[in-house]
């Protein structure tokens, strides 16, 4: 537990449930490798409440705030500027301390960014197909388009939830880069070998449902050369147990949430988190989760 004195500077997550967020531990250990005297604590508003907490926790002089579900939205109106991704997301993860107020940042897409970086997965004239169109799925959707992706196929149980992230971000970025599907329609993606890099961002085969999985067609994971679950509990979903077995390199997501953390506390800190510690909080992270 890191010392606690007067001179302690406090962060923490605001969301409802809270209680089985892996922040606290992955922030916590990064302040203790790092020396600083910082703490991080859980914040469970409701829903009512959240305006007041976010003022609140500012006049507190709170130095930086994570956002999560189902927060992530409702939050903006509480901010005082929101960066440009975040905007064009529609959601921030992260609130920033300035004079005036909290600025509001995603680093959920930020931090696919890094975690793609460090696997080696290119983005930039690729061909994508994203599973799912939820919260998660708008962040991973704009860093395809913003990175340089050739195409997005968006594929989602209800289709009008694709529609609207495609129509959005293909405003945002003024090409036809997002093409919406319903998920049932998967087989008017040109089919070939090794062709995409797919990504699922959707809540299947999450704890305790492991047994399901967003496609089940294993003849088309053959189309995937790499394949990225957002999911990290488990870390082999049937998603990339279906990848993996027909060909594909594949990675859960548990250094998406890493590197969103990172990028939070360097934002907060104004630092850049060296590699050592990194790796530290990727320890620390896995550890819990098999606990
Ligand atoms: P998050 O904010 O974490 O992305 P979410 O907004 O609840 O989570 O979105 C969950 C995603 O999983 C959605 O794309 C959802 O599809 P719908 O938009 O059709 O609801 C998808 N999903 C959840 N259960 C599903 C199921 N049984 N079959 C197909 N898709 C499912």
């Amino acid at each position: 537990m890191n010392k606690v004195d007067g001179r302690t500077r406090v962060c923490g997550i605001i969301a409802n449930p809270v209680e089985h967020t892996l922040s606290p531990i992955l922030h916590n250990a990064l302040a203790q490798e790092l020396g600083h005297n910082l703490i991080y604590v859980p914040f469970k508003p409701e829903a009512a409440g959240l305006e007041a907490a976010v003022k609140g926790a500012f006049a507190l002089n709170i130095l930086g705030l994570n956002v999560s579900v189902p927060y992530k939205q409702e939050v903006l109106k509480s901010l005082a500027a929101v960066d440009e991704g975040a905007k064009a997301i529609g959601a921030v993860n992260t609130l920033v301390r300035t004079d005036s107020g909290y600025m509001g940042y995603n680093t959920d897409y930020l931090g696919l960014r890094r975690a793609f970086e460090e696997e080696k997965i290119a983005l930039e004239g690729q061909e994508v197909i994203v599973f799912g169109a939820g919260g998660a799925s708008k962040a991973v959707t704009y860093l395809c388009c913003k990175e340089g992706a050739k195409k997005v196929y968006l594929l989602n149980r209800t289709r009008e939830k694709a529609e609207e992230i495609a129509k959005a971000l293909n405003g945002t970025f003024q090409r036809d880069c997002v093409c919406a599907m319903q998920l049932a329609e998967y087989r008017e993606i040109p089919y070939q070998e090794k062709r995409y890099l797919a990504i699922q961002t959707s809540s299947m085969g999450m704890y305790p449902n492991t047994e399901q999985v967003i496609l089940e067609d294993r003849e088309f994971y053959r189309c995937f050369h790499t394949a990225f679950d957002l999911i990290y509990t488990p870390t082999r979903t049937k998603f990339i147990q279906l990848a993996e077995a027909a060909g594909a390199k594949a990675y859960h997501g548990l250094k998406m949430l890493l590197y969103q953390g990172v990028i939070a506390y360097e934002l907060w800190n104004q630092i850049a988190v060296p590699d050592q510690v990194v790796q530290k909080g990727y320890q620390v992270i896995e550890k819990e989760l098999q606990r």
